[in-house]
């Protein structure tokens, strides 16, 4: 074990710490022991959705590992095909049965749905009322730009604690965190050392690595540690909240062997200037239910 992870304060003081493993793309068979790996290395905050069809193997993870349910802080998403009310909570209570949970710590809308506003709408008054109900510790989006914020926050009552978001060196979303400072809100960086760009290679920024730039391999170089770390410490010294994915044991510990240095405010900011202003997944404003087909 390497470390403690820091953690942030949510808009209702809840605390979750800083950094925590994704699940996505982890298939099921590799998901149980993958999550058991992190919380053995020290992880708290697992993150996964139902659209990953793994919450059931996140759970195997959890019970394997032996650490308290109340140490861990685990999110799950809420996907389109149960957008509005009544199904939401549905779909919220099948998540929960899946992951073998009581509550839940962090529950996400996974996708903004602007072209047809009423379901987006509904499932988030549906997880307002998980909140209420005391069955999720906070609730959250996923992908909001800062217009579809605005449009969702206008509509409903409780501000989201965090809005989870691709952000990574080259997509650094400097207006996007600045609004969320304003309005209390924590930013989740998905894909934080880059993993769409390489899983998606024909998208803006497709087939290039920022652990292959050179502004971040001097640094790994400089410290004695790897492009993935010098990233993953960039992040948390944005006050960001990182999850990276892994399902290979040796990388699962590299990634959280990173609160042992730290980055002078230069070093940040050539890591920052590696923005090319490009998002490599999906445009949020034009998604619609049927968007992604079925998961
Ligand atoms: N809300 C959303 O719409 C959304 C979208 C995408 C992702 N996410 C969340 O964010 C999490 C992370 O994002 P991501 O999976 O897209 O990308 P990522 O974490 O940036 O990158 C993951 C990729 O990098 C590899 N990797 C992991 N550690 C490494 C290391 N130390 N050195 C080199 N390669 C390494 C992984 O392979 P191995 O597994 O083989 O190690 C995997 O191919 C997801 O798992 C999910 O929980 C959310």
């Amino acid at each position: 074990m390497s470390g403690t992870s820091t953690v942030l304060k949510l808009n209702n003081s809840v605390e979750m710490p800083a950094l925590g493993l994704g699940v996505y793309q982890s298939p099921p068979e590799e998901t149980a022991a993958a999550v058991e790996t992190a919380l053995r290395d020290g992880y708290r905050l697992i993150d996964t959705a139902a659209a990953y069809r793994n919450e059931e193997q996140v759970g195997e993870g959890l019970k394997r590992s032996g650490v308290d349910r109340d140490e861990v802080f685990v999110t799950t998403k809420l996907w389109l095909s149960d957008y509005g009310y009544d199904s939401a909570l549905r779909a919220f209570d099948a998540s929960l049965d899946r992951l073998g949970l009581e509550y839940l710590d962090l529950y996400l809308l996974h996708q903004p749905v602007p072209l047809e506003p009423e379901p987006w709408v509904a499932a988030y008054k549906a997880a307002e009322k998980l909140l209420a109900d005391g069955r999720v510790r906070a609730i959250g989006v996923s992908n909001h730009t800062p217009g579809l914020l605005r449009t969702l926050m206008d509509r409903t009552d409780v501000v989201p604690a965090v809005n989870q978001v691709e952000l990574h060196p080259y997509f650094i979303q400097r207006e996007l965190r600045e609004l969320h400072d304003r309005l209390g809100i924590v930013t989740q960086s998905w894909s934080p050392i880059g993993g769409i760009t390489q899983y998606w290679p024909h998208a803006p920024n497709g087939g290039r690595s920022v652990l292959q730039e050179p502004a971040v391999t001097e640094l790994a170089a400089k410290y004695g540690k790897t492009a993935a770390q010098v990233v993953l410490r960039w992040h948390l010294q944005h006050g960001l909240c990182a999850i990276p994915k892994s399902v290979k044991a040796h990388r699962i510990a590299e990634n959280f062997a990173v609160f042992d240095f730290a980055l002078t405010p230069e070093e940040v900011a050539a890591v920052d200037a590696l923005d090319t202003g490009l998002r490599s997944g999906p445009d949020p404003e034009t998604i619609r239910l049927d968007s992604f087909g079925r998961r």
